[in-house]
């Protein structure tokens, strides 16, 4: 496996990015690609600013001009495009508020733990997304009835052997009016990291179909088996024991997500007194019509206020006035929908570990004064770098990737064998001195 001139060419080019405007307390799980998480104050928000909006990657971020930018409508269509953003602007404006949730967000927070981004509270956010509805596009092309999916393909690159991120999209969901083609969030032109020019409005779904930079559409009469579809994204379709592996035919492509609530304040301390708990909660087309909170880890519950004007696919605010003494207590927020859908104590496992929306423990204390933050340790390492880590690892992206992960030597040897698939040059004589390394520091 070689690295291309193109590939390297466009490690550089991304290098070549600004850096984007964002919040000091945004969490860097991986500067590059770019993986940035939101901090739980960020759910204080109802609409989510640009600069606290969660960050996602899988390879280097394209940069995109305009005006050379084109979007082509082709396969199973009777006339196939080629659109200009300003031909995409002359058909009728829309406009819709909607969560964007990653099916990973939560990873972090699974036992036992898998592979993958260790996102836990904040890869999702909520913006208002402008642009035209995609079932106005595939009119003008007209889709011929065999078509069955919208293969949609991107402006970005893989790097080396990796797969392409070509993900599909059912025509019924292409054609639900409020799937949508973006190119403003939050009324200001959609930046580099969120899809620039154009990317995909999903609705109630999960972001691994909201594809950006979008550059192709193509309609097909047969299921797409690129890896993004066939492989990644699926979870089960019936309960597995955590833990248990789960056989590929009993896998389904993640769509809706899940109902689901984030406490924003008080935060670790407050004082003695009426404390406003706060929060946002969201769901999938089946909107939030209930909060609860809990102070008691869960034991018992009160019901919450819902305190902004519901939008269809959005967050919902909502606070709760609790009467707090001084001492130790868990906090827990647990949102349900208008299907009945409830928020679990315990997360519905899946090995890729997608779509927890179990409620979470917030420990707070409650005191006049507040408490001394708890001593940092520090790791001393005494065990050197084996042959071979930095020249194979460190060539795509550095070491956050490994560092976040808390996997077993079993574990281990999987994610190696993934990434030397994709074009890690790693020797066959290094691969036990790097296994050992990487599971005695980055363990369970
Ligand atoms: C060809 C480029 C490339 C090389 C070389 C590479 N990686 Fe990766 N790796 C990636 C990309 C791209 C991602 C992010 C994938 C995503 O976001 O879905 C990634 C993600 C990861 C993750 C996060 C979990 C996951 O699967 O997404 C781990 C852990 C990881 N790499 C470890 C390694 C180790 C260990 C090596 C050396 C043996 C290595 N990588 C070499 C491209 C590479």
């Amino acid at each position: 496996m070689s690295f291309t001139r193109r590939s390297l060419l466009l490690t550089g080019a991304a290098a070549l990015l600004a850096p984007g405007d964002y919040a000091a307390d945004m969490i860097t799980l991986s500067p590059s690609p770019k993986d940035l998480e939101m901090p739980v104050e960020g759910f204080i928000d109802e609409i989510t600013p640009v600069e606290h909006f969660f960050v996602r990657s899988h390879t280097m971020i394209p940069e995109v001009k305009l005006p050379s930018w084109k979007l082509e409508v082709a396969g199973l269509v009777g006339s196939p495009l080629t659109l200009t953003l300003d031909d995409l602007k002359k058909l009728p404006r829309a406009e819709l508020v909607s969560v964007l949730e990653c099916a990973g967000n939560g990873r972090g927070l699974y036992q036992p733990h898998m592979a993958g981004a260790q996102w836990r509270f904040g890869s999702v956010g909520n913006a208002r997304w402008t642009g035209v509805r995609l079932k106005d596009v595939l009119a003008k092309a007209s889709v011929k009835p065999t078509a069955t999916q919208v293969l949609m393909s991107g402006a970005d690159d893989p790097l080396a052997a990796m797969p392409k991120f070509q993900r599909t999209l059912e025509v019924a969901k292409a054609m639900h009016p409020d799937t949508l083609l973006a190119w403003e969030m939050n009324g200001q032109p959609l930046t580099p990291e969120h899809g620039f020019p154009l990317r995909l409005i999903a609705p109630g779904w999960a972001s691994d179909s909201w594809v950006k930079w979008l550059t192709r559409l193509e309609l097909l009469d047969h299921d797409f088996d690129g890896f993004w579809m066939k492989t990644a994204y699926r979870h089960p379709n019936k309960h597995i024991a955590p833990g248990a592996s789960v056989d590929a035919k009993d896998l389904v492509p993640v769509t809706d997500l899940n109902v689901k609530s984030v406490i924003a304040h008080p935060g670790e301390w407050a004082l003695p007194g009426v404390v406003t708990v706060q929060g946002v909660a969201w769901s999938n087309a089946s909107p939030v019509t209930k909060v609860d909170v809990s102070a008691d880890g869960g034991k018992t519950w009160s019901t919450a206020k819902l305190t902004s004007t519901p939008t269809k696919y959005g967050f919902r605010k909502w606070s709760f006035a609790w009467k707090a003494a001084a001492g130790q207590y868990t906090l827990m927020s647990r949102a349900a929908n208008a299907a009945g859908q409830v928020q679990p104590m315990e997360p519905e496992w899946n090995p890729s570990g997608y779509l927890n929306n179990a409620t979470q423990p917030m420990p707070v204390v409650i005191s006049a004064t507040k408490p001394a933050p708890a001593a940092v340790a520090v790791a001393t390492d005494t065990q050197p770098e084996p042959d071979g880590y930095k020249t194979a690892c460190f060539i795509c992206h550095d070491d956050h990737m490994m560092q976040q992960q808390h996997l077993t030597r079993a574990q281990w040897d999987k994610e190696v064998t993934k990434m030397t698939g994709w074009g890690a040059p790693l020797k066959d004589e290094q691969r036990n001195g790097l296994l050992d390394y990487l599971a005695g520091h980055y363990k369970p």
